[in-house]
């Protein structure tokens, strides 16, 4: 699978102030691709994740995901892609704060098509994944900042997406859960998925062979 942007141009109005948040923003990414993006606060990277997993729409310019226009695909299958396809691991982790690590991570299920008693297994295994089966019946509010960033990705992890979409996801973390947190997510790699990874700090969450971009002013160049 590809996904294609060309030209894109994001402007923000509010309040009677423009902001050209991405400006002829073009890239190619395919499978097995793990595509790194860096740059300053402001310079548009989350906007550029938002766009490119299907979070926001009021772009100008071309998105193609496996050779069609993004804004083509019907609103269901739009759905669809968010739930199955793509994984968000974003800094607000946006748990459910009074249920449970469990509960937390069956959310994505209930809209996948996993048979419901399937469910337990597929959870077991994603938090083991992120080594955090122990703490299944345990409410989200009472977890370190570290656990809850854990349980995203279990979140993120279950439905098992080709596309893994992480927007600072060691910002909050001390280096010991940062690197926890960055071996989960480049363990779950492999050349049938892809990564776009944005961090104003490249050092210390880079790993390995990627291909490093760099925004600057909502202009996108490789490095
Ligand atoms: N919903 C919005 N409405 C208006 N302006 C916005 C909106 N979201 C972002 N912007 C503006 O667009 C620009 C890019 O923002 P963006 O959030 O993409 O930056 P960023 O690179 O992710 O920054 P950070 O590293 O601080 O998260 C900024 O100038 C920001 O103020
Ligand atoms: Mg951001």
């Amino acid at each position: 699978m590809k996904l294609v942007v060309k030209n894109l141009n994001r402007i923000y109005e509010k309040d009677g102030y423009k902001t050209h948040a991405l400006t002829n923003v073009s890239i190619n990414i395919q499978d097995g691709d793990q595509v790194m993006i860096t740059g300053e606060s402001g310079s548009g990277k989350s906007t550029l994740l938002n766009i490119i997993g299907l979070l926001d729409r009021g772009y100008e310019g071309e998105y193609l995901i496996a050779g069609r226009n993004a804004k083509d695909y019907s609103h269901k299958e739009q759905a669809r892609m968010r739930n199955n396809m793509f994984g968000y691991i974003f800094q607000e982790y946006a748990l459910l704060e009074s249920e449970t690590v469990f509960d937390n991570v069956k959310v994505p299920l209930l809209y996948s098509n996993v048979e419901k008693q399937k469910y337990r297994e597929h959870i077991v295994e994603s938090l083991t994944q992120v080594g955090l089966d122990n703490l299944m019946g345990k409410k989200v509010k009472y977890l370190s900042g570290g656990e809850r960033q854990r349980v995203a990705i279990a979140r993120a992890l279950v439905n098992k997406p080709r596309v893994i979409l992480a927007d600072e996801p060691t910002g909050s973390l001390d280096r010991k859960n940062r690197e926890l947190v960055l071996d989960i997510i480049y363990s779950y790699l492999d050349n049938t998925k892809m990564l776009i990874f944005v961090t104003h700090d490249l050092e210390n969450n880079r790993k390995g062979t990627q291909r490093l971009f760099q925004i600057n002013r909502g202009q996108l160049e490789e490095m």
